[in-house]
């Protein structure tokens, strides 16, 4: 069954969300003028999007560190597919940070000088589709599935946000040596989060004192942004897409919650389609479907 056109529509071989930005929108994206100086985190919608989001403006703004600042994240680091018309956003001083959930092949052309920094996030697929699933219930911009299975069928079939999960990675991973990209996964943060701010860090040729270091980890954890109105979505001046009373955009913060959900059928399917061509991303995401990572 094809996706509804209230809530997603193709172009360009890519799944976008109908209410928030038009094809000619995105076209207008390749020309989009690029600093060196700008830092962009990419990912497929679930993978830590947010999470990297603040993990960013943690590490360079003082104010959000000390909480003197109150700008939430998705103004401190927009949308380059949704939100960045405002104009504001394009004449900010440098850095800007953007984030974008856009295939490689539809991001601004320049962001391929290689020297603009792009900071790539990913998550074990299946507790990709477990969260997707539960957000398609939250997100007031995305058609409600009633059961995990019809979701599966849909995120297996390539008919959602985004397009196929294994499409977008293995775009950006075959195409990496076109831009100038740090991959992460999801799963790295979990497992140290403060060597995982050190690589980011490292990345962006950024130095911070050990309390500093020490703040932004504290400040990174799940349970300190799910309090975090800046960084929790749940703003109510912001967080108008998000259906009250459905949940928390942040919502567990685990490494394999799918095994709570899928059931061994579901998972073997999900094996069928992901397992042989995965192969080579398991080696470099050091991956096992299966694994508790
Ligand atoms: P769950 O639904 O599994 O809880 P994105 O920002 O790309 O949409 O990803 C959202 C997922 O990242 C959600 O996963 C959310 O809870 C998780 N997440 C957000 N901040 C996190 C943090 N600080 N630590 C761990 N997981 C986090």
């Amino acid at each position: 069954m094809e996706p509804s056109e209230e809530f997603l529509f193709k172009h360009k071989g890519f799944y976008f969300v109908s209410n928030i930005v038009t094809p000619e929108y995105i076209d207008s994206l390749e020309d989009f003028e690029i600093r060196d100086s700008d830092v962009f985190v990419v990912t497929y919608p679930k993978s830590g999007t947010v999470w990297t989001q603040n993990i960013l403006s943690l590490i360079y703004h003082e104010g959000h560190r000390d909480g003197t600042e109150n700008m939430e994240i998705v103004d401190r680091v927009p949308w380059l597919e949704y939100n960045i018309r405002n104009m504001d956003y394009v004449r900010r001083p440098s850095p800007r940070l953007f984030a974008t959930h856009l295939p490689y092949y539809l991001v601004p052309r320049d962001l391929k000088n290689r020297r603009t920094k792009v900071i790539y996030v990913a998550r074990n697929p299946k507790d990709v589709a477990v969260s997707y699933f539960h957000y398609s219930s939250l997100s007031v911009l995305l058609e409600t599935m009633p059961d995990f299975n019809i979701f599966l069928e849909r995120f297996l079939a390539r008919k959602v946000g985004a397009g196929f999960w294994l499409d977008h990675i293995t775009g950006w991973s075959t195409h990496r040596d076109d831009f100038n990209i740090l991959f992460l996964t999801y799963e790295e943060m979990k497992k140290d989060l403060r060597g995982a701010v050190l690589k980011i860090c490292k990345f962006l040729g950024k130095q911070l004192n050990e309390k500093e270091l020490d703040t932004v980890v504290e400040k990174a954890t799940f349970d300190q942004m799910k309090t975090d109105p800046r960084a929790n979505y749940e703003s109510k001046q912001k967080a108008n897409f998000l259906e009250p009373g459905k949940g928390h955009f942040l919502r567990k913060g685990t490494v394999g919650d799918w095994k709570n959900t899928m059931t061994v059928a579901q998972s073997e399917r999900f094996d069928n389609i992901f397992k042989e061509k995965m192969k080579d991303l398991s080696s470099m995401f050091n991956w096992d479907t299966n694994d508790d990572i």
